[in-house]
Order: structure tokens, then C-alpha cells, then sequence
């Protein structure tokens, strides 16, 4: 009797014990899924935030969804948004994720001398502090939560908020050519300053003695500065005619009208024809960026177009070809 019960409680507890080891495994398991859940959505926060900072600040030159000259060769950066660049993440291979991770974040920091990719880092002349340029990486090199379809996304909306101002920009100009009773005749306006600058008597001129000056190379600088200082004058004339034509405020045009007095008749003309070549080119070029911008957005393009500026001196950096000359100069001393 006794010794049934003894096998009894042993199997009880042998039970108890599987129980106890069974229910702290799952525990385990289970809170490693829920660490590794809290992880993938700081990550994802993480990629979420730099698609916001990457369609402000990098789409125009590595393309609206980060695919680059790989999507468009009208773009100029190459792309970030490839498997390559999240095969180690995907693959758990924490060393080559580290080392691609500490290359971007110098890249975006530093940006690379001697190519258009710019420093970003503030220290640097930039405008991105360290925790973006972390969250840029984290994008780049894991897509975590696909936020790279969000970085198109907010492409798209401040392309389409951009498309929108500059229909405003146009209409304005519109109005203002339209109230000025000009064309929007770009060359006939051209001609037509060319041939009242001609007979400026004062002008002509102050633009020979210039282009003497240039020749001989004396007395560049007083020629320079007495063509500024008259050139100066027409700029005070051509506002005033500006208002004269199109504003519709009398105090304005009366106050325009007494800058006018003072000038002469010719010198009224060349500002007249001045204000017209404003206006004309004004409308021409809203109608322009209107057009271009429709027709990148049409493309799939970044409305914005990048800088062509090559990037020098950045972390300590040196051109190549002060480089070069650094290691000659050293060598033969
Ligand atoms: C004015 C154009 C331009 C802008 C704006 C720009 N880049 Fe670049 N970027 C480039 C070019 C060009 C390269 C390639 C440089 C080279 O030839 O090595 C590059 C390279 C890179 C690389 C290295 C890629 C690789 O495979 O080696 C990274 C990462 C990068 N850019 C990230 C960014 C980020 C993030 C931003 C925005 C904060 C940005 N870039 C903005 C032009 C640009």
C-alpha cells in the first residue's frame, strides 16, 4: 500500500517538474518573440522617420523610392534602395550589417569628396543631426516596415503641394503681365531694351570705359564701380515703372511717378522697356517651372532637381588631386 503511494507522488512531481520546465520554456520563447516585436517596431519607427527626412532631403538626386540611377539614369546618385544593401539584415549577420552601417552613416555625414554626394552632418555644414542620419541607415540597410513606400509616399504629396504653388506663381504672373498691358514677347522685349540702352548716352559710356579697362587692365575697379552705382539708379526706375504699369494703388504710382520725374526721358525709356523684359521673363519662367515640374512628376522624378556642386574638404577630407600633391610634396622633402 505504501509503496503504491510513494510511485504516485514521485509521478506527481516527475509532472510537476515537466509542468514547471514546459511552462518556463514557453515563457522564454515567448518573451523573446515579444522582445524581438518591440524591436522590429523601433526599428520600424525608426526607417518610418528617415523616409520623411530622406523625401526632403535626398529624393532629388537618389529618386523618389531610393532606387536611383538603377530606376532612372536622368538621376545622379546610385541607388539605396537595392537588396544589397539589406541582405545582411535579412540574413542575421550582424558583423557585415555593423560594416555596412558604419560605411553609410560616414558617407551621410561626411558625404563623399570629389562626387555631388553632400555632408549632411551640421558639424559639417549640413543640416541632419546625428539621430536622423542613424534613422537614414537604419532605413537604408533594413527597409524595416517597407518604409521606403512611405518615403514615396510623402514624395508624392510634397511634389504635388509643390506643382500646386507654382500654378499660383503662374497665375500671379499672369495677372501682372495682364495688368501691365505688355506681351509676354521675351525677344521683342529684349530688342526693345537693347535699343534704348543705345542711345543712354551715359551708359554706353560707362560700359566702354569698362570694356577699356578690361583691355589695358587699369582702372578696372572705379570703371566697375561707376557702371554699379548707375546701374544702381535703374534698378530704384524699373521697380517704379513695375508699380506704374501694374499696381492699382495711387499712392504707390504717385510716389512712382516722382521717382520717374527725376530721371530723363531716356533713361525713363530704357527702365520702361527694363520693366517689360521683367515681366515678359517673369511669366515665361513661371510658365516653365510649371511645365518641368508636370513633367517629372509625369516621369516619376523628384520635382526638385539637385545642385551639381562636388563636394570637397569635408571630416578632414582632401581633393584627390591636393592629395596626390600632399604625397609628392612629402616624398621628395
Ligand atoms: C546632390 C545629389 C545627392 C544628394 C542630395 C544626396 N546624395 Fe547620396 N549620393 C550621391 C552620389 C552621386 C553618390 C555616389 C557617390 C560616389 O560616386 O561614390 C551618393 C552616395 C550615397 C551613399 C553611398 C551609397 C553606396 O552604395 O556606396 C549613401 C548611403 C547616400 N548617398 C545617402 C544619401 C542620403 C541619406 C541623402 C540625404 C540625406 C543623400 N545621399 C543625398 C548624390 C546625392
Amino acid at each position: 500500500m505504501s509503496g503504491q503511494n510513494t510511485e504516485k507522488q514521485i509521478l506527481a512531481m516527475v509532472i510537476l517538474l515537466v509542468l514547471a520546465v514546459a511552462s518556463l520554456g514557453a515563457y522564454t520563447w515567448f518573451d523573446n518573440g515579444r522582445r524581438t516585436e518591440a524591436r522590429s517596431e523601433i526599428l520600424t519607427k525608426d526607417a518610418e522617420r528617415a523616409a520623411f527626412t530622406f523625401a526632403r532631403n535626398c529624393r532629388e538626386c537618389h529618386g523618389n523610392d531610393g532606387r536611383g540611377t538603377e530606376s532612372n539614369s536622368a538621376l545622379v546618385g546610385p541607388a539605396l534602395n537595392t537588396p544589397n544593401n539589406t541582405y545582411a539584415f535579412l540574413t542575421d549577420n550582424q558583423g557585415q550589417l555593423e560594416a555596412l552601417q558604419n560605411e553609410y552613416r560616414y558617407t551621410i555625414t561626411c558625404g563623399r569628396n570629389g562626387t555631388p554626394m553632400p555632408p549632411w552632418s551640421i558639424d559639417q555644414g549640413g543640416s541632419l543631426d546625428g539621430f536622423k542620419i542613424d534613422n537614414l541607415v537604419t532605413l537604408i540597410t533594413t527597409n524595416a516596415g517597407n518604409a521606403w513606400e512611405k518615403a514615396v509616399e510623402h514624395a508624392i504629396h510634397e511634389d504635388e503641394v509643390s506643382i500646386e504653388n507654382l500654378h499660383i506663381a503662374l497665375k500671379t504672373a499672369e495677372a501682372t503681365l495682364e495688368a501691365s498691358g505688355w506681351f509676354a514677347d521675351i525677344e521683342a522685349a529684349q530688342g526693345a531694351v537693347s535699343r534704348s540702352e543705345a542711345a543712354d548716352a551715359q551708359l554706353v559710356q560707362l560700359r566702354e570705359a569698362v570694356a577699356a579697362a578690361e583691355e589695358s587692365g587699369e582702372g578696372l575697379q572705379e570703371a566697375q564701380d561707376a557702371l554699379t552705382v548707375y546701374e544702381r539708379d535703374y534698378t530704384r526706375l524699373v521697380l517704379a515703372a513695375i508699380t506704374i504699369r501694374t499696381s492699382d494703388d495711387s499712392a504707390a504710382i504717385s510716389t512712382a511717378r516722382e521717382t520717374f520725374a527725376v530721371a530723363s526721358g531716356v533713361e525713363q525709356e530704357v527702365a520702361m522697356n527694363r520693366a517689360w523684359l521683367k515681366i515678359a521673363s517673369d511669366y515665361r519662367t513661371a510658365e516653365q517651372n510649371v511645365r518641368t515640374a508636370e513633367e517629372r512628376f509625369a516621369a516619376g522624378l523628384p520635382v526638385p532637381t539637385p545642385a551639381t556642386q562636388v563636394t570637397s574638404n569635408t571630416c578632414g577630407q582632401v581633393s584627390a588631386e591636393l592629395g596626390d600633391w600632399l604625397s609628392a610634396h612629402r616624398g621628395s622633402s
